[in-house]
């Protein structure tokens, strides 16, 4: 009886402490695969040792060309040159009805005299809030020349023989695109976006589709320009055009 007892006595602690030893490894993997999961939102590097000096050129409100448009088409032509990649990828910020700014990138398709053109879907995120405060902004940064440019303005949409004769001159794919996504929606999934891609091109085969009233172009008109040159010590070169008494002047902004 008595040598009974104490078996059940040593089992009973021997159990007792395999299950502590149980739950001390299963805290340590659930520890580690916590970190595991954390570890990757944790950057290694210390973001603010990254830094680069520019040097590569200078800009003088004595060099610049008296025409902003000019300027732009200037800098945009030596982004080309320069092989940048995506030279006409800029982002466009605008603001909604209760002051909250939005950014996002787009494509520069075309320079007017009226000013920078680009294109979307009028349903859109930044369509409501074009249609609610039509004013934004865009920058260009072109890093391989060290140099941004930004443009405020009021932004208007592009007529429509514009807006239809940028529209034909897409891939059919494209174009399909413009009917089948409902840009800025929520959707229940992937594929009902190819679904959806799918059917219309199902309805328009064998045709050149017409393009959708909710899609076309905008056309930003610039009431400043700002040309920035990286330069070293952080005394960079900022030359500002503004607009008075309809005439564009410059002026240079500290770094
Ligand atoms: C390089 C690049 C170019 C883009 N170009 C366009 C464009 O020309 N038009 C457009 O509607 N969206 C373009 N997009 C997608 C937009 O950034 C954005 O996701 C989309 O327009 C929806 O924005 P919204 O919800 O603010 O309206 C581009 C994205 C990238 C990264």
């Amino acid at each position: 009886m008595k040598k009974s007892l104490f078996f059940v006595a040593i089992s009973t602690k021997v159990v007792f402490l395999l299950c502590v030893y149980a739950l001390f490894f299963v805290s340590l993997l659930h520890k580690s695969t916590i970190e595991a999961q954390i570890q990757p939102r944790i950057m290694k590097k210390k973001l603010s040792d990254i830094r680069k000096e520019y040097s590569l050129k200078t800009l003088d409100e004595n060099d610049v060309l008296t025409d902003p448009y000019e300027q732009f088409n200037l800098w945009m032509g030596e982004a080309i040159k320069a092989d940048v990649p995506e030279p006409t990828a800029m982002s466009l910020a605008t603001v909604d009805s209760n002051n909250m700014p939005s950014s996002r990138m787009v494509l520069l398709k075309e320079l007017k005299v009226e000013g920078f053109v680009f294109y979307s879907n009028y349903h859109s995120r930044k369509g409501k809030h074009l249609e609610q405060n039509p004013y934004g902004s865009l920058l260009f940064f072109w890093p391989e020349l060290e140099r941004q440019i930004r443009v405020q303005g009021r932004i208007d949409k592009a007529s429509k023989e514009i807006s239809d004769e940028y529209y034909l001159s897409r891939p059919g794919k494209s174009r399909i695109g413009a009917w089948a996504s409902p840009q800025s929606e929520e959707i229940p999934d992937r594929e009902w976006l190819e679904q959806k891609h799918a059917e219309y091109e199902m309805q328009f085969v064998g045709q050149i589709p017409k393009r959708p009233d909710h899609w076309g172009g905008y056309i930003l008109t610039p009431y400043t320009f700002e040309f920035w040159q990286g330069r070293p010590q952080r005394l960079h070169d900022r030359i500002e055009y503004y607009l008075d008494d309809q005439e564009w002047r410059l002026r240079r902004l500290a770094p």
